[in-house]
């Protein structure tokens, strides 16, 4: 049996179904990523799995514990970061920490401890006196995870802890994360950016309207999509008739057509290239930017969706 269990979880919220038999594990010690687009049903899942929701259906558990049979057990095991940040403004981070500290049943003493511990590991020791208010959102992020850490939890779940934050920030979110991990924490990390995902975890599961899309380690989920080249153009426009021509070309996959980018996804992106830019000259659209990309887990949601994660 795996650290983590999850079985044909259904989650709905009135008429809408968020999460729709979603099933993976999580072996101890591993960086788990979870990856997918707004709406996907990420936070609708990591909440079921740290027991703020009850799932319509199907079961999980973590280190043998069922959520629904040993709930307390499960979260004593899990810290959680939220999507959004859970601080009071008025208070100073220690203050916040603290807070959030006897919520879990920390002692005073060691809570103290715990509180100096967290500052340091995300680098705000100096600044825990000052109130959230006067925080920058990157400093803001990373109390919100402090705050996750405080009871030395075994499981670590983020919720887009990078969300708004500069890339400064992230590489040192990322450091964070890494020591946590090399310390035993197992981490579950959530997110719609695939560049995090592929830098970040060793197995990866992307998830569309509710549903796994695909469920790997990198290497696995690569290979899916092995061969398969991405061409991106940078346009002022496209039209239907265009985009229809582009799809009939031999050997394109998919078409997908934004404001001011369309990606084509074919497996001989060399071959087409010249048939890809008549195309567009013949229309006279002007392209101002060409790049061919290898895979990457883009591309696997492109070509199992037929959309891009930033939809
Ligand atoms: N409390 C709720 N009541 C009704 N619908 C909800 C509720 N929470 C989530 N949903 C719906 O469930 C679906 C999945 O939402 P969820 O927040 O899990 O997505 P997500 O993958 O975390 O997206 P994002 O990347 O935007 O955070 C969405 O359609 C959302 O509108
Ligand atoms: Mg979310």
């Amino acid at each position: 049996m795996s650290y983590i269990e999850v079985r044909d979880l259904w989650k709905r919220f009135k008429k809408r179904e968020a999460v729709r038999g979603i099933s993976f594990q999580v072996e101890r010690g591993e960086i788990f990523g979870f990856l997918g687009p707004n709406g996907a049903g990420k936070s609708t899942t990591i909440s079921v799995l740290a027991g703020l929701l009850k799932p319509t259906a199907g079961d999980m558990s973590v280190a043998g514990y069922s959520i629904a049979g040993n709930p307390m057990e499960v979260k004593r095991c899990i810290g959680l970061v939220p999507q959004d940040i859970a601080l009071y403004p008025k208070l100073s981070a220690r203050d916040n920490l603290r807070f959030w500290g006897s919520m879990y049943g920390i002692s005073r003493l060691e809570l103290q401890r715990r509180v100096k511990e967290v500052l340091e590991l995300v680098g705000l020791s100096e600044r825990g006196a000052e109130p959230i208010n006067n925080y920058s959102g990157g400093m803001k992020r990373r109390i919100n995870i402090a705050a996750g850490l405080l009871h030395q939890p075994e499981l670590l779940i983020l919720d887009e802890p990078t969300v708004g934050v500069d890339p400064q920030t992230r590489s040192r979110i990322f450091e964070i994360i890494r020591h946590l991990n090399q310390d035993g924490t197992t981490v579950i990390y959530t997110s719609h950016y695939m560049e995090e995902v592929e830098l970040l975890c060793d197995k990866v599961t992307i998830i569309d309207e509710g549903q796994i899309v695909a469920s790997g380690t990198k290497e696995e989920l690569l290979r899916q999509v092995g061969g398969k080249q991405e061409i991106t153009l940078t346009v002022p426009f496209i039209n239907e008739s265009l985009y229809q021509q582009l799809k009939s070309i031999p050997h394109v996959q998919q078409v997908k057509a934004m404001e001011e980018q369309v990606d084509i996804l074919t497996d001989q992106a060399d071959t087409i290239l010249t048939s890809v830019l008549g195309n567009f000259i013949n229309a006279g659209v002007p392209v101002s930017k060409i790049e061919i990309k290898k895979p990457n887990l883009e591309t696997l949601f492109m070509k199992m969706t037929g959309r891009t994660l930033r939809d």
